[in-house]
């Protein structure tokens, strides 16, 4: 019986050493790589972003899009600096999520509290931390000027800065500044 094991212990011992001994023959090791059949699919030419690019005239692997061509999901702003076009602004630009159940306030509350509260307030009302600190006091965003002040305008104001409020164009999404006007009509609609 014990004779048994041992053989099948020896033969297993043998076994395991025949596939040692092979995998060192066969040269695997775990950390190489093996056998690649389509080498360009892992390493191809293309050019990594923001590298120089000897293909095109001015020598850059990004190019600017077309003249004339609208990305999806992105919407062209054609407004300058002044108040003449923050009213047009108020005027033309429609908040396309006001009333509807996309309205996406909590998305608003979002983008309030990470890109406006610090100097607006948390609760909208103009106390926020910066102006404790000496930042110029803003109006509350809960008093009757706000109240009356179409989206659009809002939405420019966001997008452009307004006097001594930076532009927020480049930080908050599109939608995202509709979602806050959102959210701010609540904050105003809740102070009632
Ligand atoms: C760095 C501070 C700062 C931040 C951040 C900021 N604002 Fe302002 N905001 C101001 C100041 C200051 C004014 C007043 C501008 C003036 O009249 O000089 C203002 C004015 C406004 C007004 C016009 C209010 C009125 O009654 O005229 C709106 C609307 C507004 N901000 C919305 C926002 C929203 C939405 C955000 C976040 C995306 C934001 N602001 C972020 C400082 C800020």
């Amino acid at each position: 019986m014990m004779k048994k094991y041992v053989v099948a212990t020896a033969f297993l011992l043998g076994f395991i050493g025949i596939l040692f001994l092979a995998a060192q023959y066969l040269g695997v090791q775990p950390g190489r790589l093996n056998y690649e059949y389509f080498p360009d699919m892992a390493r191809n030419f293309a050019y990594k972003a923001q590298t120089p690019n000897p293909f095109f005239r001015n020598g850059r692997t990004e190019q600017e899009p077309v003249e004339g061509t609208i990305a999806r999901g992105f919407m062209p702003l054609h407004y300058g600096l002044s108040e003449e076009e923050a009213k047009r602004a108020g005027r033309e630009l429609q908040n396309p999520f006001r009333t509807d159940s996309t309205a996406n306030v909590e998305r608003g509350k979002w983008v309030f509290q990470t890109y406006c509260g610090d100097c607006h307030g948390a609760a909208g009302d103009g106390k926020g931390l910066v102006v404790q600190h000496g930042y110029p006091a803003q109006p509350s965003l809960l008093l009757e000027n706000a109240r009356n002040m179409e989206d659009g305008r809002m939405f420019y104001i966001i997008t452009y800065g307004f006097k001594n409020m930076p532009a927020y164009g480049s930080q908050v999404a599109n939608n995202d500044r509709w979602y806050v006007i959102n959210f701010i009509r609540q904050l105003q609609e809740n102070q009632q």
